[in-house]
């Protein structure tokens, strides 16, 4: 596995974590904003393990909130890169290897946002409901290739994204009040479902979404 962040000190420190359980892994810095760097990204998987199975992408930032009217223009275009046009980056420099592979695995890390909208957060929202877009695109591109695409669309769980300086308490508190179960998801809830749509037990499903909302989707 090759744990890939912007931030070398992060993957290095997930990239413990899952050595910790005996899996072999090794951890890159790169930046989802430039084709070279995800390129980069799957010729060091390729390069050490021989080739590609699955690719994750989980990469992601928030954004201040704000009415979309008064969004400024470099903050609106900085969500929409990292969000979407990374992903579609990601993808694209992943897909050659990943249809070389006889269980090629895409696993989108989109939000409820992207579903539903949410108010003030007008730019993390379109970024999510084009990742969701994509990801059905390209289940249908890739139905006859064996690789599997397929996205998951989290409420509210407990990252430091959530937890940040930069984020606005009365946001997070809305956005909690709609969860009917009352509470935030965990990175291991996301885990266990990212890990079933990678693995081959997942074999007829493509081009689907998957909540991890706690009851708020309702389609
Ligand atoms: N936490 C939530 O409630 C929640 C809900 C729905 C969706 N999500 C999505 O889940 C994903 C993971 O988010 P998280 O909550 O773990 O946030 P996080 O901030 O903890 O992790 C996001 C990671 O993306 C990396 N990153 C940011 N810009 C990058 C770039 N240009 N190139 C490469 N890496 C970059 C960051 O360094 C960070 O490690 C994101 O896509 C986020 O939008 C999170």
């Amino acid at each position: 596995m090759v744990v890939a962040d912007i931030d070398g000190n992060r993957a290095k420190q997930v990239a413990d974590e899952v050595a910790a359980s005996g899996a072999p892994v090794s951890a890159v810095s790169l930046d989802v904003r430039a084709s070279a760097g995800c390129r980069a990204g799957v010729d060091h998987a390729v390069q050490v393990y021989g080739g590609l199975d699955v690719l994750i992408c989980s990469a992601g930032i928030g954004q201040a909130a704000t009415p979309a009217w008064e969004q400024p223009e470099e903050d609106w275009l900085r969500v929409i890169d990292v969000n979407l046009n990374g992903v579609w980056r990601t993808t694209a420099a992943a897909v050659p290897e990943l249809r070389r592979s006889d269980r090629g695995r895409i696993v989108l890390v989109s939000s409820v946002a992207g579903k539903e909208g949410n108010p003030h957060l007008a730019a993390y929202s379109a970024s999510k409901a084009g990742v969701i877009g994509l990801t059905k695109s390209l289940g249908k591109e890739l139905g006859r290739d064996g690789v599997l695409v397929n996205a998951v669309t989290p409420a509210v769980i407990d990252t430091p994204m959530v937890r940040s300086e930069g984020s606005d308490p009365a946001v997070l508190e809305t956005l909690l009040s709609k969860i009917p179960m009352g509470r935030l998801g965990t990175t291991e809830e996301v885990a266990e479902l990212v890990a079933w749509l990678a693995s081959p037990s997942c074999s007829f499903t493509t081009g689907g979404v998957f909540d991890l909302s706690g009851g708020r989707s309702t389609y």
